[in-house]
Formats: C-alpha cells, structure tokens, sequence
C-alpha cells in the first residue's frame, strides 16, 4: 500500500505515519510545510527507513502537488494538514483560509487529476481520506453528543475553515466521482474546542 500524507509533521499525522511506516509496512510518502506545529522530531523514528520519504512542500502549491502525486502514484491520500489552532484562527484567519481552504481545494484537484488518468483496478481502489474536527458541529454543553448528521454550525475561523474543506472533498465526490472518506476527530464529544 502507498500512502500520501499530508501534515505528516503534525501532532496526529506523525503518529499516524509512524503506525503506517514501522507497524504495516507501508510506502509513504510525507508531505508537510514544517509551519511552526511540524516537528521535525516526530518522524525520527521513520528517518532512514527506504518505506518513507518526507516532502517538503506546501499544500497550496499545486505543481508541488501534481509532481509528488505523478511520482508517487499513491493508493491513498490521508489529508491531515491544516492550521489548527483556534486561538490563532482568532488573532489571525487568512492562514487557516490559505491551508484549510485552499490548500485543500488545491490538494483535492491534485488528487482529482490523478485519479481521473488511472485505470481499472488502480481507480477502483483509489481513496481520498479527508481529515476534519467535531469543531464544525459546534459546541455542546453538558448533554448530547454530535452525530454525521448533525447540523453543521462552526463558531470560529478554525472551525468554519474545516467545514468549508468539508463541503469541497464531498463536492468533489458528488460532481466528480472522487472516490472520498470523511473521519472526524472527536477531541471531546460532549464539549469541542
Ligand atoms: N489535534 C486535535 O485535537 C484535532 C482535533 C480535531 C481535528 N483535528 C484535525 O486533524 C488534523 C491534524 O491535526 P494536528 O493536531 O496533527 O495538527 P498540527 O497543527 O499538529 O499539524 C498540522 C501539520 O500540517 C502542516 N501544515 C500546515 N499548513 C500546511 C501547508 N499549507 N502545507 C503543508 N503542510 C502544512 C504543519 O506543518 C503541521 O505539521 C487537522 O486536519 C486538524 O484539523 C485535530
């Protein structure tokens, strides 16, 4: 299996990719900007290992993308990059609508691309993996918990940046056919931020 990771310095995408590299054996190839949350040392586990590369690029670039992808050729891109942070998203949203919205626009053409030139069982199996946050559901008191179906209603820049990335990979699913999965990470389910 070949995997594309995005954010792959990140808190989470690291772990990710150090399950995919050392525990299944994967091919995979990391993609980050190494913004001020890439940690560099979280992947020192994965250096030298001929199962891992980590590119370093952004996810706005869209020929950076084009050529990692067309020389990768992955089975699976896992889209974890994104800026992340609330309180940032606050101080200062045009990163999160730069990453989030557009770097994720510009990764799902890329992919759409990609996917569009492949054949048989290649296309079949291919699969865009889109990482979001229960923060797009917004926030919960004491009671309830967030369902796929719940009502979207983001209430920060952060928030409302995931949620757009949202409803593109599942634009792209419904008018081009890109083959797509959504997994929200449940930071809490009873209160989000
Ligand atoms: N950490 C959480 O509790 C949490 C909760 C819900 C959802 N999520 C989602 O999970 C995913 C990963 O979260 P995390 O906590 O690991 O985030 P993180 O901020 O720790 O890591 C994000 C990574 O993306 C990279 N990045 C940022 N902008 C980029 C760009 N333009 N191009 C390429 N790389 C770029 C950064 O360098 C960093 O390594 C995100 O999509 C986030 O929205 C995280």
């Amino acid at each position: 299996m070949r995997v594309i990771i995005t954010g792959g310095a990140g808190f989470i995408g690291s772990a990710l990719v150090r399950y995919l590299v050392l525990d299944k054996g994967y091919d995979v190839l990391t993609i980050d900007a190494l913004t001020y949350a890439g940690c560099r040392a979280s992947l020192k586990a994965v250096d030298g290992k001929q199962n891992h590369r980590l590119l370093n690029a952004n996810i706005c670039d869209r020929s950076a993308m084009d050529a990692a992808i067309a020389e990768f050729r992955p089975d699976r891109i896992m889209h974890l990059a994104a800026e992340s942070h609330v309180d940032r998203s606050i101080t200062g949203a045009a990163d999160f609508i730069q990453t989030n919205v557009v770097g994720s626009f510009t990764l799902l053409e890329a992919a759409r691309g990609y996917w569009n030139d492949l054949e048989g069982a290649a296309k079949a199996a291919f699969r865009f993996l889109h990482v979001s946050t229960d923060e797009v559901y917004g926030s919960l008191g004491d009671e309830g918990l967030f369902e796929e179906t719940t009502p979207y209603d983001p209430s920060s820049p952060y928030s409302a940046s995931k949620a757009a990335s949202d409803h593109l990979a599942k634009a792209w699913k419904r008018t081009y056919g890109l083959p797509y999965g959504a997994a929200i990470w449940m930071r809490s389910f009873r209160q989000s931020g």
